[in-house]
Parts: C-alpha cells; structure tokens; sequence
C-alpha cells in the first residue's frame, strides 16, 4: 500500500499543507520543518504521485515525444538535444517510438493526453494534425519534428529537404556521375517525398542525367541492403553509377550490399551518398558522404518553442527551417571508372 502525505504530515508532526510546501514550495518553510519532513518522507518510502498533481496543475513536468525510429542516429541525436533544453528548465522527457506505424503513433498520443503531458513534439509518420488539433483544444500544445505542418497551424522546426535532395543530386553530378538511382523508403514520410522532389529537379535540369527511385518499404539498413542486391542483380550497364539514399542508414545497407556481396567498388563503380550525417557514416569502411542536418539543434529549437507555447499559447505559431549541409567524404569522390577501367 502505498504511503499518504497524510502519514508523513502525521510522522513529522505538520499538516498536510506544509508536507505539499515542503515538495512544491520549500522556500516558504524553515530549515528545519525541510528538514523534518524530507526525513519522514525517506523512513516512510514515500513517492509523490504526480498523476493527481498533473491533474491539479493541468499539465506534468514532462514533454511527450514521438520520433519514427529509436534505431536511427539521427533521432537519438535529435532526442539528446530535446532532452538537454528539457532539462535546463526543470521538464523531463517521455519518448516514443511509432516505429513508422500510424497505429502506433496514434497510441502514444492518447497516453500524453491522458497523462496531460505538459506539450507533445512528434515527428510524424500519418496525417496527424486533425489529432494534435483535438489535443491542443484540451490543453496540450504540440510541435512537429523535421516536418514542417500542412495548414501551418502548428509550429515546426525542419530542415529543407527539397534543398538537401537537390544538394545531393547536384554533387554527384558535379562528380561525372549520370544514371543515379534514388533509394528510399516509404513516400508517405514527407521527408523522403522533398528529399525525392530535390533530387528530381537537379537531374531534369541535366541533360544526360537520369534518376530511377528503388522504395523499400522502411528507411532501414536491411532495406537499403535489399537495394544494393537488386542493383547487383543487375547486369553491369544496366546498373547506375550512383546511388542518392534517403537517409544514412539505407546508405549503409547499400554499402553492405555493393561491396560485400557484388565486389563492386565504391565510388569507382557507384558513387553513394546519404543524408542525417550519423555518426556512423564517417565511421564507414568507405566514409560515407552525406547531406548534414543540425539533429540535436532540431531537438532544442522543437522544445524551446514549445514551452514557449505552453506558458502563452496565444503565441505566433513559427516554422523554423534549417538549411542541410554536404559533407564529402570518400564514397563520392572522383569520376566514376570509365568502361575501360580506369579513371577518366
Ligand atoms: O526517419 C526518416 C528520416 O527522416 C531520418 O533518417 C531523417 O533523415 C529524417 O529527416
């Protein structure tokens, strides 16, 4: 059975209102009276039950957070940056995977609503705005995540993924590649579609250049992997010279696949580029260029906003959008072998 405030009020010989002072508002209660009832609340095991506070109060200390996939760097690094403006201003984190799964999505937004998170920040995988809008009618303001919101009701904090697909595409052009292929996940998540659309614009404007789109059905390692091999599969001059992945961890997938299992070299044969700039994409056994995106920056920025919204939400709704950044590295360098094999 759990202990009461009433107990500790009675085992440090106060009323329950000072036990309250004492956790909320010590500074209005002596030294010693703190003393005494932090002493009562250790020798009883008693843990304040925030549930009835939030209640109270209207909303926890705690920031509900949806990101698409725990797995993937680049939100555990967006994550970290969420977490350490939180925590500069005394709220914690409650995170969520959906895992690209609407149901699930949709799950954890009836938790931080049941839970009266004090604000929800969600990269969304579904159409989520019609639910944010019912969640923010009853109290509980939310952000969107590296997505910017359709009716621009919400406030987001993104990056320029048209720009950041259009950087790519542009620099394996610029490396003498011609025949890219663009290896993604579902088209559903916006960022693959502008990333996608980027891309699509810079090869258009190339004659000579060609673009194909291989889609797998998530933003993954193995999914990238199940790419390469249907590139090996192929025969040599059927096969692109370069591949543009969706995200760092496909990239990675494609790598796997090109020079383990085809012996193909990279970027002799096929030049690869990916985009977040994980962590493990430098650290790759071809360093893995990549199209940079500031993660934790987009996780402080994301909270910032949002409390601000929660203390005034008459606020301006803003939509913040980072610029992406190229980083070359060694899996896009040079032209690409010629027929005869050797560099041009
Ligand atoms: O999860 C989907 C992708 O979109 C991530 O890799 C990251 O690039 C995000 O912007």
């Amino acid at each position: 059975m759990a202990v009461s405030v009433k107990e500790v009020a009675a085992h440090a010989g106060v009323s329950v209102g000072t036990v309250s002072n004492v956790m909320n508002r010590p500074e209005k209660v002596s030294n010693e009276t703190v003393r005494r009832v932090q002493a009562s609340i250790a020798e009883l095991g008693f843990v304040r039950n925030d549930a009835a506070r939030q209640l109270r109060a209207g909303s926890s200390r705690a920031i509900g957070m949806v990101v698409l996939d725990i797995g993937n760097p680049f939100f555990s690094d967006l994550v970290r940056g969420a977490e350490d403006k939180a925590t500069e201003s005394g709220h914690a984190i409650i995170l969520g995977n959906s895992d690209e799964k609407v149901e699930r999505e949709g799950a954890y937004l009836d938790l931080f609503e049941e839970q009266r998170m004090h604000g929800v920040l969600i990269s969304p995988f579904g159409d989520i705005e019609p639910r944010l809008r019912q969640l923010r009618k009853r109290g509980t303001p939310a952000v969107l995540v590296d997505r910017t919101s359709r009716e621009g009701d919400f406030s987001s904090v993104s990056v320029d993924d048209i720009a950041g697909g259009a950087m790519a595409a542009e620099h394996l052009i610029a490396q003498g590649r011609r025949r890219i292929a663009y290896v993604c996940g579902p088209h559903e998540i916006r960022q693959v579609a502008d990333r996608l659309t980027g891309a699509q614009n810079v090869v258009r404007a190339h004659r000579g250049a060609t673009l194909e789109v291989l889609t797998g059905s998530a933003l993954s390692v193995l999914e990238g992997r199940r790419a390469g091999e249907s590139i090996i599969a192929r025969s040599p001059q059927d096969r692109p010279d370069a591949v543009f992945a969706a995200n760092d961890l496909m990239a990675l997938g494609v790598l796997q696949a090109l020079s383990k299992l085809g012996r193909l070299t990279v970027p002799d044969e096929i030049a690869l580029i990916g985009y977040d700039d994980i962590a493990f994409a430098g650290a790759a056994v071809v360093p893995l260029s990549s199209v940079r995106q500031p993660s934790e920056l987009i996780g402080r920025t994301a909270v910032e906003i949002l409390l601000e919204e929660a203390a005034d939400p008459s606020l301006e709704k803003r939509h913040v959008v980072f610029q992406p950044e190229l980083v070359v590295r060694e899996s896009t360098a040079g032209a690409p072998l010629a027929e005869s094999g050797h560099r041009e």
